[in-house]
């Protein structure tokens, strides 16, 4: 089967100002974009709403976080029935800034994966290992480990609304970029992962995209890697570099 190439754009809290944020949108209002491609941004929070009403209809909006509750005491969270009420349909959950600076373990991810699901968020999913845990070989049982939490709470059916982000977290944000191999290696392990854990056909059809340092320069060989299904890219989506990123399988 064949899966849509998915690019996403995740500004972290970037950028720092309302006119900065509409400059980012109208790059993107005026770009020529591969139709073929699904493309997601992440604005900081703050902006989702101004975004989605500013931005073109045919790219979508995420969330960078949600919450495990709808609503109640949760002083500073992201309701998931709110973005749904807002017209948001993605949310960036497990990234690993929020598991090493905000302490969300994978048992949190997989309790906000699933209640983003319940809510009727679609889940942009990070995974990935840190340079130690790469040395030391164990990047696939990292993964896995990350991956097992969430699918304890899912069924077959809810991972139709999952796409896996790939992200080493020694090239998040490091310029030191993973080659197509070392990519491609992850992603086929972690497909036979799902094989297993979950069904072939779910193997099969949830999309695996790659995170980390992605530019338009490495791009497109990474995109040829037959597990790559697209990218999550941070810095280079607030530059005009993340239209070539967007259009690198045209
Ligand atoms: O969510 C995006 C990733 O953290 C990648 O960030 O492209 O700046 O390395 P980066």
């Amino acid at each position: 089967m064949t899966r849509q190439f998915f690019v996403g754009g995740n500004f972290k809290l970037n950028p720092t100002s309302r006119e900065a944020k509409r400059e980012l949108v109208n790059i993107l209002n005026k770009a020529t974009l591969n139709p073929q491609t699904e493309v997601v941004i992440a604005p900081p929070a703050l902006y989702l709403i101004p975004v989605l009403e500013l931005l073109r209809k045919d790219i979508k909006v995420a969330a960078q976080n949600s919450h495990t509750k709808n609503s109640g005491a949760f002083t500073g969270e992201i309701s998931p029935v709110q973005l749904v009420d807002a017209g948001i349909p993605y949310v960036i959950l497990g990234h690993s800034e929020r598991r090493t600076l905000f302490g969300e373990t994978s048992v949190i991810v997989a309790q906000k994966t699933r209640a983003a699901l319940d809510a009727g968020l679609r889940v942009i999913l990070c995974v990935g290992e840190t340079l130690a845990e790469r040395e030391a070989g164990s990047t696939q049982k990292v993964v896995e480990e990350q991956l097992r939490a969430v699918v304890t709470l899912l069924s077959p059916g809810d991972w139709s609304r999952i796409v896996i982000a790939y992200e080493p977290v020694w090239a998040i944000g490091t310029g030191k970029v993973a080659t197509a191999a070392q990519a491609q290696e992850v992603h086929a392990d972690t497909r036979k992962y799902l094989t297993s854990a979950v069904s072939p056909e779910v193997a099969e059809s949830t999309r695996i995209i790659y995170g980390g340092s992605v530019t338009a320069a490495n791009s497109k060989e990474l995109a040829t890697q037959p597990d790559v299904d697209g990218f999550l890219v941070g810095g280079a989506s607030l530059k005009p570099e993340f239209v070539d990123i967007i259009n690198a399988t045209a």
